[in-house]
């Protein structure tokens, strides 16, 4: 974009900037998310089994920023009701929370289903529920069983059809009353950032090989419980299944890098996106070209990306009722230089493309070390997905800043208030259909690898208070206002900045 078109459509972007186009379309959905391992605490309490992020946790200490752990976290498992009277006074549309697998299913298999397990979820959606509130429910959010870990985990291929018996009995308790779940959490983190980097649970590097078994059993997983659903839940319950990825939206640093990026966009989401979500299924073409010289390169036979058997491709192909987004941040990518050999999150395999991934100067950073701020990526990765896979429902299942403690939150609204703005405008400008939005999240909570210490929640907790005591920030306030008029507030709003090339 030239500096004459970047004036003009700044001003016309602006001469359109009225208080109509900051209100939300009718019956856009706005909700929170928290996720089992984050919040509930109980890590042993009544037959709950272990997980993989119990024992990554105790037995290394070290590896989270304060030392701590999950064992209490919100204590959400025994204040819960605390949890739903915030989401009443957010005004939630939606409640999106999680299912702790060991919890349900103590040995993982569904031999023995925990009576307690099965009662804390099924009081928490009929209570969300007696508020006119929806329970939005994801089924996997990291924490696996520690047995089914000590089989391999997600890189043993078995695992989706572990995966699959557990969602027949998540469905079966929990189907007449959940109309909006979410199969598996994040498989790029789960997979990628966790195998390339040996941090997360669990601490296994693996970056040539587990990654990608990882890739493949997790799309497996994802979509044998889909059409478990399909076939056997929507006859009765008529709901809507769908994963929830993570995007990292990437910009080329010079229009030299163009390609580059949109085989680094093919990487981040493309890989878990084009096998469902494409018209034809399977990995990414490009992908699977570049996976395939760069394992042979490294001595490999052939690609360490697992082939999809034709009939994997159809099994995996077109299991969705919706586009489930989770958007934080951002990144600039180059080609590398001769002998570079840097690799950056989220692309741990950044030399495998050739590229190089940085930071735009002017992009803030927060308080978690791999969040850039940049509202216009939000909008920009919405308008890729709506070309590569036409104009589905989506909704944002994941959005919010990281920040340090605090009441007075004023970041985290300029946050909120700039990406829901771009949102609007990927609505309203480029007929985008985005059909609900999640803050993530409803109350600070156990943020992974920082522990407590970085703090993301609408609510602070108070961990030295054995209540956990919750109270509002500003931006739980600015969420409720938001809720209420439908529309964002005009006056603090900044205009558009539309000058990226
Ligand atoms: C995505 C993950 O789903 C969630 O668990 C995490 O807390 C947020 N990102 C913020 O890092």
């Amino acid at each position: 974009m030239d500096w004459f078109q970047t004036v003009v459509l700044s001003t016309v972007l602006s001469a359109s900037w009225s208080a109509e186009d900051l209100t939300f379309p009718p019956g856009f959905m706005f909700g929170a998310a928290t996720a089992a391992y984050q919040v509930e605490g109980a890590w042993n309490v009544s037959d709950k089994g272990e997980s993989a992020w119990d024992r990554y946790t105790h037995e290394h200490p070290e590896k989270i920023k304060d030392h701590s752990n999950g064992d209490i976290a919100c204590d959400s498992y025994h204040l819960w009701r605390r949890d739903i009277e915030m989401a009443v006074e957010l005004g939630l549309h939606f409640y999106r929370f999680s299912i702790s697998w060991p919890r349900l299913l103590p040995s993982g298999y569904p031999n023995y289903i925990s009576e307690d397990g099965k009662n804390y979820y099924s009081n928490l959606i009929d209570g969300l529920l007696e508020k006119g509130i929806e329970p939005f429910v994801t089924m996997y959010h990291w924490d696996l069983p520690q047995s089914l870990q000590d089989l391999g985990g997600w890189t043993n291929p078995l695992v989706a059809d572990w995966f699959y018996d557990y969602a027949r009995v998540v469905f079966t308790l929990y189907g007449d009353r959940v109309k909006w779940w979410l199969t598996i959490n994040e498989p790029l983190v789960m997979c990628d950032f966790v195998y390339n980097n040996g941090i997360l649970a669990p601490p296994i590097m693996s970056p040539e090989l587990g990654a990608y078994l990882c890739s493949k059993n997790v799309l497996v997983a994802h979509a044998k419980a889909w059409r478990l659903y399909d076939e056997e839940f929507r006859p009765k319950y008529n709901g809507k299944v769908s994963v929830a990825n993570h995007h990292v939206w990437f910009d080329p640093l010079t229009p030299d890098d163009a390609e580059l990026a949109e085989l680094a966009r093919e990487d981040c989401v493309g890989k878990y996106t084009h096998p469902i979500f494409s018209t034809t299924g399977g990995w990414p073409p490009s992908i699977e070209k570049v996976m395939e010289e760069v394992s042979l390169k490294r001595g490999y036979k052939s690609s360490s990306l697992p082939a999809f058997t034709p009939e994997e491709i159809a099994l995996v192909r077109g299991t969705y009722d919706f586009y489930a987004m989770n958007h934080y941040t951002s990144r600039l990518i180059r080609k590398a230089k001769e002998g570079e050999t840097f690799t950056a999150w989220p692309l741990g395999d950044a030399v495998d493309l050739g590229g190089i991934v940085q930071r735009r100067a002017d992009w803030p950073l927060s308080t978690s070390f791999w969040f850039y701020v940049y509202p216009e990526g939000i909008r920009r990765q919405l308008v890729w997905l709506r070309k590569q896979y036409g104009n589905l429902e989506f909704v944002i299942t994941e959005n919010g800043l990281s920040t340090y403690a605090g009441l007075d939150d004023q970041d985290r609204i300029d946050y909120y208030k700039n990406y829901l703005r771009q949102i609007l405008l990927a609505i309203k400008e480029d007929g985008v259909n985005v059909t609900g939005y999640t803050a993530w999240t409803l109350m600070d909570n156990f943020e992974w690898m920082d522990g407590y210490a970085t703090k993301l929640g609408l609510y602070e907790v108070d961990y030295l208070d054995p209540q956990r005591k919750r109270t509002p920030r500003a931006s739980a306030r600015f969420y409720a206002d938001l809720i209420k008029k439908h529309a964002l507030d005009s006056v603090t709003v900044a205009p558009p900045n539309v000058t990226i090339v």
